[in-house]
């Protein structure tokens, strides 16, 4: 029987629980899943992509059909390349709808053939972003539960100030 390959694509800066969700959802239902990391020239980004793919490496370990990859240009031309013929995307609120709809109507044009599917994270994370994530621990917020513990501490040593204070203190107590 033939293979069904997806891709998972997205910024992912950082990855959430929402995001490890969706991947384990995804996992139970296709063959193989790739998580495809865009490289966007456009964006100036928190993470580098190094630091998002061995993230995002370490946090999938745990799931045997499950890998991880860096990509640029068109999002259909990727799936193509890695015979994919499904797309996942994760729709949360009704507000991602409009913009879900929209892009997956373009990549319908793009390439008939590949097709988009949307699955819903767990309740907990219904409304969880990376943006919301990175704008709370700017301002020192409580991030546990929404971010694995490996990205809450990636967080904290680039953005917190309370945590980056701390921790040099007690650096320099130790010397
Ligand atoms: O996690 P994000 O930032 O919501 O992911 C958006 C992403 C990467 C899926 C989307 O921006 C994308 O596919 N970009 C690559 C260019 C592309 O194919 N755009 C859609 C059709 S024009």
């Amino acid at each position: 029987m033939k293979k069904v390959i997806a891709i998972y694509p997205g910024s992912f800066d950082p990855p959430t629980n929402g995001h490890l969700d969706l991947i384990e959802r995804g996992s139970k239902i296709f063959d193989e899943l790739v998580v495809a990391i865009l490289r966007n020239p456009e964006k100036s980004p928190l993470f580098s992509l190094g630091e998002r793919r061995r993230m995002l490496e370490d946090l999938t370990a745990e799931f045997k059909n499950v890998r991880v990859d860096v990509f640029d240009g068109l999002t259909v031309d990727y799936a193509a390349r890695v015979k994919a013929s499904a797309m996942l995307r994760g729709i949360r609120a009704l507000s991602d709808y409009e913009y879900e709809l929209q892009m997956a109507m373009m990549n319908r044009r793009l390439r008939p053939d590949l097709e988009t599917v949307f699955m819903m994270p767990a309740e907990q994370y219904a409304y969880l972003s990376s943006r919301l994530v990175r704008a709370a621990v700017r301002l020192a917020g409580d991030i546990s539960g929404l971010v694995p513990e490996l990205v809450k501490h990636r967080l904290q040593e680039k953005l917190d100030p309370a945590y980056k204070l701390a921790n040099r203190t007690s650096k320099a107590e130790k010397k």
